[in-house]
Parts: structure tokens; C-alpha cells; sequence
């Protein structure tokens, strides 16, 4: 019933585990066949650069070996600062003089050399551009060094990488496959893993702020192992609640909690930086996702501290995910997976 797409695995390389994920479609319907994920060294990627190419190829092929697929096309992601997206306001053109002037346009907003950077842009659908003669448009610019670096680990693991995304589009492509875009809802996604929080503040179908802010599930990890004196991986489990040790319930409630108000105001900033600079300065719910969003109290927190409604962003609403059948729990893994589901439903070509 389900036709395999053209096969092509999403593959989020995160600092803390690589996830993979492959769909099947029928028509508009989507199935997971094959799901894996596998724990990455700690410090082998840090801030979004891949500091052990060998360990994280290595995480690569072990993925591979358990997703038992022989798709080799692979799209990957970015984010962080290798990373720079911009909404801009042009006059209105064709998308011929679009592409001829979009790298002249792009030196003024991108604080990098345009030598150094692969350019790309997409109109914003219904953009709100404040003139009538002019046209928003979403200019991404992506590190060309930081491409080559993860398209290079996917090659050392022996796989293709055709399409190389940004975590915060990768997210909305999930999100969009799961909910009805409704147009007159602004909606913040945003996806806290171990290092990074992405948040990409949509309206309808349209991005119209996005920023990564680097702090993470990592930052609640290291105040439980500076506070109590512990490893990394005991901390972690700490964290999750796992295990009675000689800490005490309340001494680790209390150090979770400050953490979170540092996680919130860095949130906060972003708010403030989306509500200064963007056309509209509405924002009317949150979907969260990843897995550092799991650390308790948090969402409970961030619902509290801007008066707004948060949702789990769950990408397995509308696609087929017997987790059971993949050795997984449905309930840990759907937060985690949000970034490798957009990417498997990205198609070879696409930008
Ligand atoms: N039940 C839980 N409670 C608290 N934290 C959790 C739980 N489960 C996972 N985490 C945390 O989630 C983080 C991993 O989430 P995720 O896989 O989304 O991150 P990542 O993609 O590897 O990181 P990044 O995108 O920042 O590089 C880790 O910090 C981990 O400790
Ligand atoms: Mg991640």
C-alpha cells in the first residue's frame, strides 16, 4: 500500500545522539520504516562544529547499521551558527531578478565574507511587507566550511548527502505535516535539545523569526554534576529522575528550577528581539519539542512565564510510528524525532 519514496533517510546529527528516521507514502500519508538512534560522544560536536569527525561518522555508520535500510541518500541539517536566516524587504521582482540580485542584496545583511557562505532564499508566502510594492523574503546563508564538514562525515559513514537543511525548517516541515497551519495563528516551535534551543516563530505557513540560542538539556546536566559532585552520565540520569542516590528531591528540584529561569530569560531575549524587530509582535502559542524540553517543570515554566499555551509538537500525529516494532518507547522518542522527521520528508532537489 505504501509506495517507498524515492528512498532518502533524514538524519539528525545532534551534539548528544544522531537520530534517523525513513518514511513510506501512500498518497498523503506517511509511515515510519525504519527509525534508529544512537548516543554521540560528548564533545564531539560543540556550538554546531563537528569537532571529531571520525567519532561522528562512526555514530553515522552505527545508526545506519541498525536502521537495516539500503537507502544511501541521506538529508542532514544545521543550525546554530553556521547558520544565519534573515527576513528581508524587497520590491517586488521576478524570481529570475531575484536570483541575479539576491547576492548583492545579501552583503548587507550577512555579517560574513559572501565568498565564504551558500546562498539561498525563499519568498515568504502572504508576507506582510510593509510597502505595496515590495516583497519579504527569508535569504539563508549557511557556512560553506560547516557544509562540507557534516556533508563530509555522511560521505566517511558511506552515504550520500543530497539535501542539507536547517534545524528550524526541518521542524516547521514537521510540523506542518502534522497540524493544520491555521493563518491567523502565530506559533512559536521550538526544539531544546542537548546544546541548543531552535526557535523558528511561524504565521500560517510562513517563518517570520528564527533564532538559535545556544543552551540546552546540557546546562541542567552540568549544574547537577557541579552541585553534587557527579559524572556526566550520572548526572543525566539525576536529571531524568532516575535512581535514588544520596541526593535529595528538593536540592535537585531547586537546581533544575534555576537553570530553567536561565533557559527562560535567554527565551525571553529572543521574544523581545522577535517583538522589536519583526512587522507583527504576536505571538499566541508555543509547540515544544526535543529533548531537553522533557527536563521537569520546564514546560509547565515556560507556559507560566509568558501567559501563553504550550503544546507538545508531536510528529507522529498524522504519520504512522509503531515504536514497539523499532525497540523504542513512543513517548521518549517523539520529542527527539521532530528534526529527522522533517528531513525524511524532504525529497532529493529540494533546497
Ligand atoms: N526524560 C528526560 N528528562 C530530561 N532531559 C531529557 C530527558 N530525555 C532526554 N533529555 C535530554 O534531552 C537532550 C537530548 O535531546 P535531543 O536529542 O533533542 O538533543 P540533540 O539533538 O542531540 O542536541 P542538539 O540539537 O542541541 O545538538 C539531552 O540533554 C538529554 O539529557
Ligand atoms: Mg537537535
Amino acid at each position: 500500500m505504501f509506495g517507498r519514496r524515492k528512498g532518502l533517510v533524514g538524519l539528525d546529527i545532534g551534539s548528544s545522539a544522531v537520530k534517523a528516521v525513513e518514511l513510506a507514502s501512500a498518497g498523503k500519508s506517511y509511515r515510519v520504516v525504519a527509525y534508529a538512534s544512537e548516543a554521540m560522544a560528548p564533545d564531539s560536536i560543540v556550538d554546531g562544529a563537528i569537532i571529531d569527525g571520525a567519532g561522528v561518522a562512526d555514530t553515522i555508520r552505527r545508526v545506519f547499521d541498525r536502521l537495516g535500510t539500503k537507502t544511501k541518500d541521506v538529508a542532514a541539517s544545521l543550525a546554530g551558527n553556521a547558520v544565519i536566516v534573515k527576513k528581508i524587504s524587497l520590491p517586488q521582482m521576478t524570481e529570475a531578478e531575484l536570483a541575479e540580485s539576491i547576492k548583492w542584496e545579501a552583503e548587507q545583511y550577512i555579517p560574513f565574507d559572501i565568498q565564504d557562505v551558500h546562498l539561498d532564499h525563499q519568498v515568504v508566502p502572504g508576507g506582510e511587507a510593509a510597502a505595496p510594492n515590495s516583497m519579504d523574503v527569508l535569504l539563508v546563508a549557511a557556512k560553506k566550511e560547516k557544509i562540507a564538514d557534516y556533508t563530509g562525515v555522511i560521505a566517511q559513514a558511506g552515504r550520500v548527502p543530497v539535501v542539507v537543511d536547517v534545524d528550524a525548517f526541518a521542524i516547521q516541515n514537521a510540523f506542518e505535516a502534522n497540524y493544520d497551519a491555521d493563518p491567523g495563528t502565530v506559533t512559536a516551535l521550538m526544539n531544546m535539545g542537548a546544546s541548543a534551543i531552535n526557535i523558528n516563530i511561524v504565521s500560517g505557513p510562513a517563518t517570520i523569526f528564527t533564532r538559535d540560542v545556544p543552551i540546552g538539556g546540557n546546562a541542567y546536566t552540568e549544574a547537577i554534576q557541579r552541585e553534587f559532585n557527579l559524572t556526566f552520565d550520572r548526572a543525566e540520569q539525576v536529571k531524568r529522575g532516575a535512581g535514588a542516590g544520596d541526593e535529595r528531591a528538593d536540592e535537585i528540584e531547586a537546581v533544575l528550577r534555576a537553570v530553567s529561569d536561565n533557559v527562560l530569560l535567554e527565551i525571553q531575549r529572543t521574544f523581545d528581539f522577535y517583538r522589536s524587530t519583526a512587522a507583527s509582535d504576536r505571538l499566541d502559542r508555543v509547540m515544544l519539542c526535543g529533548g531537553g524540553a522533557r527536563v521537569r517543570g520546564f514546560a509547565d515554566a515556560l507556559a507560566d512565564r509568558f501567559g501563553l499555551p504550550v503544546e507538545p509538537l508531536d510528529p507522529f500525529r498524522r504519520i504512522a510510528f509503531d515504536a514497539p516494532a523499532f525497540g523504542v518507547d513512543a513517548v521518549e522518542t517523539a520529542p527527539v524525532a521532530v528534526v529527522a522527521v522533517g528531513l525524511a520528508l524532504r525529497r532529493a532537489g529540494d533546497r
